[in-house]
């Protein structure tokens, strides 16, 4: 069964077609990082008006490389929240279009969930229960997960997303938008001891909380304007990949989770991806760490969310609409 899945929350605008809910044909992302740049950050209206100029496009290359045409497409995914309105609306509208023209399923998927399914799209027997570690530019979440659909939220941000910290930080040091694959670069060759930025709630149950970090760099860099640009950079990332991986380990040791997953555009770290890998060695679990571009976000776990989401509770209404504010479903 070809599910095509269309993206459209934030700033990238992908189209993606997977079969039976994990084998993916195709996977197609068009980037607006570019048209949002110069501002700091994404620019809803401007998101929405490119968002309409290439999902067309988007979704005939995602066909394409799939090497199929809509009379082969057996249900269309599209995510309905959580995310930006106008930009959600897109999507949604080219999906209901699509199926409604070719006679086949429309189905709603929750963007937060369609994360939590990178896990199943490189291993679809993963040992449960898992915890993820949701962490994008909008959301810092842990999540058990003890089966399809069966999700507990365990703990997450009080303040600033994850990304949002990196991307604010990044804002501060002059190194443009998104911040999180400069920062990463750049904390390669600096010098992760040079300051011992703060660890938020670390020690604090499962929440995080990141604004208080970016408070620190901005402290340090007034106090020592002449310290290497990559030095903070190493520093404020060891800052933050320690809070992350002793919370995920907490969260793992709670609930007797067998695998640990990262999926969000922050599990695209490098940092990060190497400790959680560590962490799962050492305390014998398994660690499912997602290519790059499963992490970031992407249609094709849209397609497998719509898939599984299909089976198990038949399409969504034609009529049915977006929701920006869209939480994750829990039991
Ligand atoms: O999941 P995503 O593509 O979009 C949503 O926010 O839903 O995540 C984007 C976020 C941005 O804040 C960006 O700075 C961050 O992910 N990011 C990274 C890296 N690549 C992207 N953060 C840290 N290290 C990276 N390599
Ligand atoms: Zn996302």
């Amino acid at each position: 069964m070809n599910v095509l899945g269309i993206e459209t929350s934030c700033d990238e605008t992908a189209a993606a077609v997977v079969a039976d809910g994990r084998e993916i044909r195709s996977n197609v992302v068009s980037s607006q990082v570019a048209l949002h740049a110069r501002f700091g950050g994404v620019v809803p209206e401007i998101a929405s008006r490119a968002h309409l100029e290439l999902v067309n496009g988007v979704v005939g290359d995602a066909l394409a490389i799939a090497g199929i045409d809509f009379s082969e497409v057996d249900a269309v995914a599209a995510t309905c929240g959580p995310g930006l309105a106008g930009a959600l609306l897109v999507g949604v509208s080219a999906a209901k279009a699509i199926a409604l023209a070719c006679g086949v399923p429309y189905v709603a998927v929750n963007h937060l969930e369609a994360h939590l399914q990178a896990a199943w799209l490189q291993d679809p027997d993963v040992a449960l229960p898992l915890v993820v570690l949701l962490v994008s530019g909008g959301h810092t979440l842990l999540v058990e997960v003890r089966g399809d659909a069966d999700y507990t939220v365990l703990g997450q941000t009080v303040d600033d997303a994850a990304g949002e910290a990196y991307d604010k930080v990044a804002r501060l040091l002059d190194l443009g938008y998104p911040g999180g694959p400069v920062i990463d670069r750049l904390a390669e060759v600096g010098n992760a001891r040079a300051v011992r930025f703060p660890r938020p709630m670390r020690h604090d149950g499962l929440d995080f909380s990141f604004s208080g970090l970016k408070t620190a760099v901005l402290h340090q860099v007034r106090r020592d304007p002449s310290m290497p640009v990559a030095d903070l950079a190493a520093s404020f990332q060891a800052a933050v990949v320690d809070v992350l991986v002793a919370k995920l380990a907490a969260a793992a040791d709670r609930c007797g989770a067998r695998t640990l997953v990262i999926g969000g555009g922050v599990a695209a770290n490098s940092g990060l991806r190497a400790a959680v890998a560590e962490l799962a060695t050492e305390t014998g679990r398994r660690a499912l760490v997602p290519p790059r571009d499963l992490c970031t976000d992407n249609a094709a776990m849209i397609a497998a969310t719509g898939w599984r989401r299909l089976g198990r509770d038949g399409p969504s209404p034609l009529d049915a609409g977006v929701a920006p504010s869209l939480a994750l479903p829990t039991g």
